[in-house]
């Protein structure tokens, strides 16, 4: 059964705790990112945590191996349930954040990893000495690395899903943002799929933000996308 991640994407643990106690029961796992983070640390994911959510902190751990084993260390102590990771940190570094989240045992930390931000294209991966493979190709070798290397999955694009399940197997966990009901607005996500496409493609939990949080009414636009997601089951 896939799950519905919230995107909480506001700058501090007042509105967040709001958003969370306004969705209630609708919605069980919150993402937590690089801006709610900087701006309330440790606290909100505790908080996010005592009111009995799943929390995804989304920090894109990228460093020495010592150093990420020791960050993810840190994650597992606050309960977090997802965590992600840079793949081109390397084998050894994906190695050491997948130990460390392993040593919690099955309720830790799960390690994600991130293959190549959507914000890149080619030009791009070729000023990062990424020569002679497109974004895609470079996608699926970074997908296949950080899973021989431990990680539990990756987070793609809903349109790379279906080719991520076929590459990395049944057991993988394909997190995807770029999630959009039928007639919402997109704002600037540029490759959407609805969560039904997502689910049938074989994503794993859909992270959402505005279509929820923007909505008149976020426990209905929660709950229609909850429906949708259980439909395509
Ligand atoms: O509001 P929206 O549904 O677009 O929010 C999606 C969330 O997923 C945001 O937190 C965004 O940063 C994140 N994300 C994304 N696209 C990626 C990676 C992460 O939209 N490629």
């Amino acid at each position: 059964m896939a799950e519905l991640i919230v995107a909480l994407d506001v700058n501090s643990r007042a509105e967040a705790e709001a958003k969370v106690r306004m969705l209630g029961e609708a919605v069980g796992f919150y993402k937590i990112g690089l801006e709610l983070y900087t701006a309330e640390g440790p606290d909100v994911v505790k908080a996010v945590k005592d009111m009995g959510k799943k929390v995804f902190l989304d920090l894109k751990f990228h460093d020495i191996p010592r150093t990420v084993e020791r960050a993810v260390a840190s994650g597992g102590k606050l309960g977090v349930d997802l965590m992600t990771i840079h793949s081109v940190g390397g084998r050894a570094m994906i190695r050491a954040a997948a130990d460390a989240a392993a040593a919690f045992g099955a309720a830790g930390p799960k390690i994600l990893a991130v293959t190549v931000l959507t914000s890149l294209d080619a030009a791009d991966l070729a000023d990062a000495g990424v020569a002679g493979r497109t974004p895609a190709e470079q996608v699926r070798a970074m997908g296949r690395l950080a899973l021989d290397s431990g990680a539990a999955g990756i987070v793609c694009s809903p349109k790379e899903v279906r080719a991520m399940r076929e590459l990395l197997g049944p057991s993988a966990l394909l997190v995807t943002p770029g999630v959009r009901p039928a007639g919402a607005a997109v704002g600037d996500q540029k490759r959407v799929a609805t969560p039904g496409d997502a689910v049938r493609d074989g994503s794993t939990h859909l992270v959402v933000g505005r279509p929820i949080l923007a909505a008149d009414d976020p426990v209905a636009a929660a709950n229609a996308i909850l429906s949708e997601m259980m439909a395509a089951q």
